[in-house]
């Protein structure tokens, strides 16, 4: 058992400060992932942008500069999610922080849903949330510094929002679930494991989307307005969380799922 250290002493630069840790954000290609790229670099770590685009991944890590690098995987490959571990292992020796953001949210109404479509989805969302955690905790053990996990959540982690998805809000309750479970098991590593569910977030990947889920009944733009705050979410508003979420400020959370909603749950 490992107990995490008292910070209450430290200045709030040092807290916030993620200067000499490595990082690794899977989905690191576009949208919510290379935003948590981005920002985990600018607050000082050595940031490895993991996609099964690996090009837009080297863009990406091209863009955000500060030393990040590129790198393969195949989250639903326990096989290529090892890899990437190990990569990210043998680059600096440690393994600080672990970003889960790789998922996808096909939109199909429940009579068109296939076993298909189901599997495809929960491989990548709720199975390639869970083989990543297993290979990025082993990693971190290894090294021996703790160490952090975020996933990706959603809003769909606590209710259905519209037709079409029930595979996607079925994957992610179900990351909900997951990441209580990790922070029990890791904790006593010095590990930590935190999601952040977004509302509506405007992304590559929802923009692909927009047609389908308009159908399904979500009015995007409508449903920005109806929000407390005003607006959907940009990607930055869920990388900022993430960065809190790795850094020391966060020392003594696991378990939960912080709400970046605009109110949408409230
Ligand atoms: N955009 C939203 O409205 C929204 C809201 C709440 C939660 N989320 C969650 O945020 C996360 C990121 O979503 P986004 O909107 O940024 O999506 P996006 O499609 O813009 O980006 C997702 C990235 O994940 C990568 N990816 C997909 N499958 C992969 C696999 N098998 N292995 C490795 N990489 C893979 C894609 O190549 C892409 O670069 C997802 O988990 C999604 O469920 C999104």
């Amino acid at each position: 058992m490992r107990a995490i250290p008292d910070v209450s002493l430290l200045p709030l630069a040092e807290l916030v400060s993620l200067a000499g840790r490595t990082a690794v954000v899977t989905g690191g290609a576009r949208g919510i992932g290379r935003a948590c790229g981005a920002r985990l670099a600018e607050a000082g770590a050595a940031v490895l942008l993991a996609d099964v685009d690996v090009d837009g991944a080297a863009e990406a890590a091209a863009t955000i500069g500060r030393g990040s690098v590129a790198a393969h995987v195949d989250v639903r490959d326990a096989g290529s999610v090892r890899a990437l571990a190990d990569q990210a292992l043998a680059g600096q020796g440690r393994l600080d922080i672990w970003v889960n953001s790789a998922g996808i949210y096909p939109s199909r109404p429940l009579f068109d849903l296939s076993e298909d479509d189901w599997d495809a989805v929960v491989d990548v969302n709720l199975r390639g949330t869970f083989v990543r955690a297993q290979e990025a905790a082993r990693a971190m053990i290894a090294a021996g510094n703790g160490g952090v996990i975020v996933n990706v959540s959603s809003t769909a982690a606590y209710r259905a929002a519209g037709v079409g998805v029930a595979h996607y809000v079925a994957s992610k309750f179900g990351v909900r679930g997951l990441t209580q479970s990790l922070a029990v098991e890791l904790g006593p590593h010095g590990i930590r494991v935190l999601a952040i569910a977004p509302t509506v977030t405007l992304t590559p990947g929802l923009e692909e989307q927009r047609e389908a889920l308009e159908a399904g009944g979500f009015e995007l733009e409508s449903l920005g307005a109806s929000l407390p705050l005003g607006r959907v979410a940009v990607p930055d508003d869920v990388a900022r969380v993430a960065v809190f979420c790795a850094s020391d400020l966060a020392s003594l959370m696991t378990g939960s799922t912080l709400l970046v909603d605009a109110g949408e749950l409230t």
